[in-house]
Parts: C-alpha cells; structure tokens; sequence
C-alpha cells in the first residue's frame, strides 16, 4: 500500500503513522523528520532549514523534492510506503507524481486527519519526544507514566523549537494558503482521497483509518 498522510500541524499525522506502520508494516517517510536529522547533523543546508523551520515558513520546493526523491529511491518500500508532511505544495505534488510515474508505483490513497485550530494549538503546545527513543508524548492527552523522563527508555522528554504558539499560527497560516491546495489538486486528479477525523481519541482514530486502509485491500 503506497499511501499520502495530510493534515495540519498538531492533526495526529506522527502519532497515527507510528500506530499504522505496527499494523500495516510499510515503510513511514517523514519530511519533518528528515529535515530535522539534517538539522541535527550541523550541515550548511542543516543550519539553513534550521531557520526556515523556526520561523513556521515552508522549506522551499526545490530543496524539498530533491531530499524527498532521495528519501524514496533509498527506501525498501516493498512492504509499502507512507509519506508523512511531503507532498506540502501543488509543485511538490507534481514532482511526486513524475517520480511515481517513473517508478511504476502509483498512490493507493492521501488521507487527511482534520482538526480545527484551537485543538491543534493547545496538542502542539503540549506536546513532548523522547530525546533519547524519539517517543511521542503530549502532557495533559498522552503523558508519560514516569512523570518528566520516558517511560520507555527513561530518557530526558524535550519540545520542539517550532512548538511555540507563535511560531503555530504561522505554521497553520501557511498550511491553508500552501498545503489545502494539494487536497484540492488530488481530488482533482481522481486520486481516493480520504477524511478522517482527527478530533476524536488517538484510538478512534486509528480506528477510523485502519478501517478505510483495510478497505483499499491493505
Ligand atoms: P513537520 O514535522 O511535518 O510538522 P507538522 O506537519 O507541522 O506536523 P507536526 O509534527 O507538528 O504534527 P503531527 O500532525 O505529526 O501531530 P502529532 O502526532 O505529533 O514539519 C515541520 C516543519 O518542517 C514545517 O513547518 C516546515 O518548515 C518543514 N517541512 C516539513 N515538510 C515540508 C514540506 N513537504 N515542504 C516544505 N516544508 C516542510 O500530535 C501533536 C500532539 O498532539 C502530540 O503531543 C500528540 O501526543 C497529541 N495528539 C495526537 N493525536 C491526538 C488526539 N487524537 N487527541 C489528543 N492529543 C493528540
């Protein structure tokens, strides 16, 4: 299964891939994720996105799809492939399809976690990752069971730098006026593009999405 995870920031799209990669078993591509390994690894390009990211800005197009294309022809996505905050513009859409194309190995869906602002703010705000196994936790929805450390491997919880309110609100803006525009030119293009609600438990929905997963024949 090849499938496209939108929604906006805070909507649940890293904590519902976690939970569909332990069902499905597909490879999960995360473009946030690899931009902050950049970041982590001290590079000019790394400082550069470093910037970009701080100020809630998306990273520009041709920076995005070169590291995306990367990304995919690395990966064994021969159990499947879940790309998560990559396509983010019509552009970046565009180069994926061209890739896939290319590939031979076309989308099975996009499906969208919805969530309204305010929802989305107070998640983000809250939310912590183990520094140590990259364990996803939020302080008052889905606290650690040891208090300030993980209670997976005991190490130090961080937040990240682009979780500030401010910085959110800048992120969001850019999601409606950038990213809700490749819903628009999926649906377009006749791709299955599926909605799930994302203000719901973190169980409902990755019920919600295991069933319309299970139902493209995963
Ligand atoms: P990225 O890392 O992709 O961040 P994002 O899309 O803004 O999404 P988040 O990671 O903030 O949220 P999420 O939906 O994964 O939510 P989570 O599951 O953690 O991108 C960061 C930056 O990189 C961008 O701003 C941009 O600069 C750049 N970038 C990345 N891709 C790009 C691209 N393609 N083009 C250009 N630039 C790009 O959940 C959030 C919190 O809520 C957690 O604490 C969680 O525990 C909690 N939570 C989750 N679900 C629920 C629930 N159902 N109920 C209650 N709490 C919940």
């Amino acid at each position: 299964m090849r499938i496209v995870l939108m929604g906006p920031p805070g909507a649940g799209k890293g904590t519902q891939a976690a939970r569909l990669v332990e069902t499905f078993g597909m490879k999960h591509l995360s473009s946030g994720d690899i931009f902050r390994a950049e970041k982590a690894s001290g590079s000019e390009l790394g400082r550069k996105l470093s910037d970009i990211m701080a100020s809630g800005a998306l990273v520009p197009d041709e920076i995005v799809v070169e590291m995306m294309a990367g990304a995919i022809a690395a990966v064994d996505e021969s159990a499947g492939l879940m790309l998560d905050g990559f396509p983010r513009t019509v552009a970046q859409a565009e180069a994926l399809d061209t890739t896939l194309k290319e590939n031979g190995t076309p989308l099975d869906a996009v499906v969208v976690i919805t969530a309204d602002d305010d929802e989305i703010v107070g998640r983000i705000t809250g939310r912590r990752a183990c520094g140590s196994c990259g364990k996803g936790f939020h302080v008052k929805f889905m606290p650690s069971g040891k208090g300030d450390v993980c209670d997976a491997c005991d190490g130090p919880l961080t937040q990240r730098d682009d979780d500030r309110e401010d910085v959110v609100r800048e992120r969001l803006a850019a999601y409606k006026k950038q990213t809700e525009p490749v819903i628009a030119y999926y649906r377009g293009s006749g791709a299955k593009v599926i909605e799930v609600n994302g203000s719901q438990s973190p169980d409902a929905v990755t019920a919600d999405m295991v069933e319309a997963l299970r139902s493209l024949g995963g």
